[in-house]
């Protein structure tokens, strides 16, 4: 199946070759060819170039579409998810505007808590087609990629459930997806007096099954104050890595929680949120592996400081975006609004932001070489903007719908 795009204004990301990531400086270079085609065959890149050349596919291609006065991204990788979930929770985000913190709420049983109750009573059917929906809504938004999180289940049987509705969501949706083993999300109530017990259910008990059952490819623990300790992290993540598992921790969120150099230190293939991060963060992240991604829909939301993406690029740094689609602290997957505050509010250029939600969030899921740029071998998840003039008109319309078709594995959705 050879599908031709031609006429295209701008093909964004192109690359020759798979790169692992874009940092510091670099990633204001966004490269591009103007008056481009795009030719996808059997799912995949098979070639792209100037437009002129796209005449030798016109005669085999099985469709052409004229993209003229549009342009053609990657698609966005959504590197952090929670969209596995039971219920909304906008009665803490009238509590929150009244005054309660986010913190307050929780203490109190709500927030994680909250959806832990709703989730466990909720059936894996039912949990599969509201995921479903979600993985679709955010589908058209652009994003082609998308990891996601249980953490809300936080028994054995829920944990498990969430796990498997997120394997059932790899066979029914056409994005690709990686799941995340988040049991240390929170202290359940009953354990609230027992943290060793509630360690020790998850490493003596779930880890073991979930990994039997190959069903996460990550581990994951909310380290931040009043959540885990730092110690309690570094634990979870030595025996995720005696399972293969690499870990993506949540951390700095919500203080300077040490959860950066210690995801650090245990070769964290990322940290995430990073709301509180300073010089030592910066340190520890310069010269490793890890995958600082930021999340400025969380800090949108809960009305936090940003995390300072200028001083870690300046610093050196590479940065990724995603969204955080969750029912406390995010409830929305839609990539470009996340650039738009990434943009604003953080002071990243267009093309800084467009690197940090493909190339890099690629890498942040491994996808670097399936993923995340136009180049050939790597899977056809692109889209197709409406007319604009400048990659830069994405972020700053940030109330407007402007991608016009998506693309996944060479099919139009
Ligand atoms: O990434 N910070 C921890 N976990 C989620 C929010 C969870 C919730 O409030 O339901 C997050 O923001
Ligand atoms: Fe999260």
């Amino acid at each position: 199946m050879g599908l031709l795009i031609k006429n295209i204004k701008q093909l964004v990301q192109i690359e020759d070759a798979p790169k692992k990531w874009v940092c510091g400086e670099d990633m204001q270079i966004l490269p591009t060819i103007d008056q481009a085609f795009l030719y996808i065959n059997d799912g995949l890149i098979a070639d792209f170039g100037h437009n002129d050349d796209a005449k030798k596919y016109l005669t085999v291609a099985d469709e052409v579409i004229d993209a003229e006065g549009k342009m053609v991204f990657p698609c966005w990788c959504d590197s952090h998810t929670h969209i596995v979930y039971a219920a909304s929770r906008e009665g803490e985000f009238v509590d929150r505007i009244k005054g309660l913190a986010y913190e307050e709420i929780a203490k109190k049983g709500g927030g994680i808590l909250n959806s832990a109750k709703r989730l466990q009573a909720t059936s894996e059917e039912e949990l599969l087609r509201d995921a479903y929906e979600r993985i679709e809504e955010v589908k058209y938004f652009g994003t082609g990629a998308i990891e996601i999180k249980s953490g809300y289940g936080l028994t054995y049987e829920s944990e498990l459930k969430m796990l498997r509705v997120i394997k059932k969501l790899r066979n029914l949706s056409p994005l690709t997806i990686k799941s995340t083993f988040l049991g240390a999300h929170a202290i359940p109530m009953e354990y609230k007096n027992n943290r060793q017990g509630y360690m020790d259910l998850l490493l003596q008990k779930m880890l073991p099954q979930i990994a039997d059952e190959g069903l996460a490819d990550y581990i994951d623990v909310f380290c931040d104050r009043g959540f885990f300790t730092v110690e309690e992290t570094a634990q979870i993540m030595e025996a995720g890595a005696k399972y293969g598992l690499k870990a993506k921790i949540h951390a700095n969120e919500l203080d300077y929680s040490g959860g950066v150099q210690i995801g650090v230190q245990h070769h964290a293939l990322s940290v995430d949120h990073l709301e509180c991060v300073g010089d030592a963060e910066i340190e520890a992240l310069l010269g490793s592996q890890t995958m600082p991604t930021l999340l400025p829909s969380t800090a949108f939301f809960l009305n936090l400081e940003y995390a300072p993406a200028r001083k870690m690029m300046e610093a050196g740094l590479p940065i990724a975006l995603a969204s955080d689609y969750n029912p406390g602290s995010t409830p929305s997957g839609r990539l470009p609004f996340v650039l738009s505050l990434a943009c604003i509010k953080m002071r990243m250029l267009p093309e800084e932001a467009i690197n940090a939600a493909t190339i890099n969030s690629a890498y942040a899921m491994e996808l670097q070489n399936e993923l995340g740029s136009i180049c050939k071998g790597k899977k056809a998840n692109v889209f197709i903007t409406k007319p604009m003039h400048s990659v830069a008109r994405l972020p700053y319309s940030f109330g407007s719908d402007l991608i016009d078709t998506v693309i996944i594995n060479g099919i139009k959705q």
